[in-house]
């Protein structure tokens, strides 16, 4: 079940066109300085209701600045900070910001019961996916299927971002087909559920980075 689950959603992936432009982390740097401010010089925010974006994949970024842009992914504060980015500036800060390391967190080891079989095996009777099929067992994600990284994301940002989700959220669809897949996935999960898993790929982390 889990597995043809997987395949289902695998087919659905191979029709999505990549990111045309490619980046230059250097030019990105210098763009990336209006970013700061909330995300943090490198990437690494520090107050939890901004997302850290060190480490995420660079077409990842490209292409939730062009959602925010176009606002199809709704926010009032991303829509003004990527009015005025062209393909390019979008490719160049996802070069630069996804050269950058995220830094590690911790997990509350009181959610880890809850979370870790979830993350690593799914639900098979409920139809949930273990969540490292995609996104790794260290949360890394793989930037060739799209999948993006989520470790040591603030558990807010993450439990915030499963919610949305689960309330139908569909950031860019029929444009970009992967974003259907979450809102699948997290359908079924319980407020409880989303809750320890966020604080669980809050502290996950390869180790050896
Ligand atoms: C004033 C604060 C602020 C500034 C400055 C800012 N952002 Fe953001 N950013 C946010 C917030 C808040 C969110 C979360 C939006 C949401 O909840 O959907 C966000 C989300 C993002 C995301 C999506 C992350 C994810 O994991 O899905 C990316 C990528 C991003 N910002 C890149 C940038 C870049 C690049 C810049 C500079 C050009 C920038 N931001 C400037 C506040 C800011
Ligand atoms: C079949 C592949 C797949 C599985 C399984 C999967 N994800 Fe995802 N995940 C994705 C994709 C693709 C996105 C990007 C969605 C988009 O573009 O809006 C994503 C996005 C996310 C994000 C938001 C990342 C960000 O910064 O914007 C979180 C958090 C997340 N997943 C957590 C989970 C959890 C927890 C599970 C297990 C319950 C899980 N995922 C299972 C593919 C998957």
């Amino acid at each position: 079940m889990k597995f043809t689950t997987v395949v289902a959603f695998a087919a659905l992936l191979a029709a999505t066109p990549g990111w045309a432009v490619s980046g230059d982390a250097t030019a990105g740097e210098a763009k990336a300085a209006v970013c700061a401010a909330c995300h943090g010089v490198d990437g690494n925010s520090v107050d939890p209701q901004y997302p850290k974006i060190a480490g995420q994949h660079e077409q990842y970024i490209a292409e939730q600045l062009a959602l925010f842009k176009s606002g199809k992914r709704d926010n009032a504060i991303m829509l003004g900070f990527s009015a005025l980015l062209s393909e390019q500036d979008m490719a160049d800060l996802g070069a630069y910001f996804s050269a950058q390391q995220a830094k590690p967190d911790i997990a509350d080891e009181a959610f880890v019961a809850i979370a870790q079989p979830i993350y690593r095996g799914g639900d098979v009777k409920r139809g949930i996916p273990a969540c490292m099929a995609c996104h790794g067992p260290d949360g890394r994600g793989n930037p060739l299927s799209r999948y993006p990284s989520i470790a040591a994301q603030h558990a807010q940002y993450s439990a915030d971002m499963l919610r949305r989700y689960r309330d139908g959220a569909v950031y860019g669809e029929p444009d970009n087909a992967h974003a259907l897949i979450m809102s699948q996935v997290a359908a079924k999960l319980s407020d409880k559920e989303i809750e320890a898993l966020a604080s669980y790929i809050q502290g996950l982390h390869s180790a050896t980075p």
